[in-house]
């Protein structure tokens, strides 16, 4: 089993950046959205990420047509025929995902491997509506996909080892860092991070500190390089809801529970940097 040909489903901000890194290590990628305008504006953002490296002499003009050459608009599903392998980042709904695998499971032939960019949702679930469970696994890439180094990998029930170690191995030639991990609720990395900011948060509606204060202790006191709220507002406001309300459902502990103050931000509309506000306000 090798990989050559990649689709990436979904090309907001972790499918450009996927198909991004994919084509950076020299896979053929489709990138496939629902509409061609939402595939040109992913496009966009890699060529702008590329152009930067060129600047910064990390690139020749060259590497980076080659890089664009690696990339195909995609919004067809059907275009998976041809792939070894789909990453799929579209919404986090399971409904969603059920649809869109049950899809690539009738369309991709039988060896592709069929994974989920998904940052908390069951891969065993989403598994389970394909005939082939032993092919779907968990690719977790963290924000901003380009820059972080992180991927978590994530076994569902059915997962055959053989597709564990073709996806480990793929990872690393992303000169990226896999990480094993099994199937529960938030896998590792949101289980532990997202308690963090839901933490913070309510640190925030009690006045405890101002937003401010608490992102300072963060930042120089545990040396991380966002402060929890300032990074709230990265990864969207209405993802960390859905995470925590992924992580209180699935664990039934009340310590799970996301803070009002984040429900009534999301219900606002007030999501984060790409509205435009959320604990803070951006230009
Ligand atoms: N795309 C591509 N490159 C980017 C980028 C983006 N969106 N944002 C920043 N970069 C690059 C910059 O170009 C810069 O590159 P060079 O140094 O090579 O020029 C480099 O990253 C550093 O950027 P900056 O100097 O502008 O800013 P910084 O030093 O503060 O770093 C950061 C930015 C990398 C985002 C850093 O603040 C950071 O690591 N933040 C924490 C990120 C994090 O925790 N991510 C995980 C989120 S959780 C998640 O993703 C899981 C989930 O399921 C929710």
């Amino acid at each position: 089993m090798t990989v050559e040909k990649v689709m990436v489903v979904g090309a907001g901000q972790m499918g450009s950046g996927i198909a991004q890194v994919c084509a950076q290590a020299g896979y053929k990628v489709l990138l496939n959205d629902l509409k061609l305008e939402f595939v040109e504006r992913g496009l966009r953002v890699i060529n702008k990420n590329l152009t930067r490296n060129v600047d910064k002499g990390r690139l020749t003009e060259e590497q980076k047509q080659a890089v664009l050459n690696n990339l195909t608009p995609s919004i067809d599903l059907q275009d998976a025929s041809e792939v070894d392998l789909v990453i799929e980042a579209a919404v986090e709904n399971m409904e969603i995902k059920a649809k869109i695998f049950a899809q690539l499971d009738e369309i991709a032939p039988e060896h592709t491997i069929l994974a989920s960019n998904t940052s908390s949702l069951p891969i065993t679930e989403i598994a389970a509506v394909t005939k082939r469970p032993e092919k779907v696994i968990g690719m977790h890439f963290m924000n901003p996909v380009p820059v972080m180094k992180l991927v978590e990998i994530i076994r569902g029930l059915a997962t055959a080892d053989e597709v564990y170690q073709v996806i480990e191995d793929m990872t690393k030639t992303l000169n990226k860092v896999p990480v094993e991990v099994n199937d529960f609720p938030g896998f590792v990395a949101n289980r532990v991070l997202m308690p963090m900011i839901n933490e913070a948060i309510y640190t925030l509606y009690e006045g405890v500190a101002t937003k401010e204060a608490i992102d300072e202790v963060m930042k120089l006191g545990m040396n991380h390089p966002m402060g929890p709220l300032t990074l709230a507002d990265f990864i969207g406001l209405d993802t960390c809801l859905y995470i925590m309300e992924t992580l209180h459902d699935g664990f039934g502990d009340d310590k799970y529970r996301p803070c009002p103050l984040l429900r009534k931000y999301v219900k606002a509309g007030w999501l984060g940097k790409k509205t435009g506000r959320g604990f803070y306000v951006y230009e």
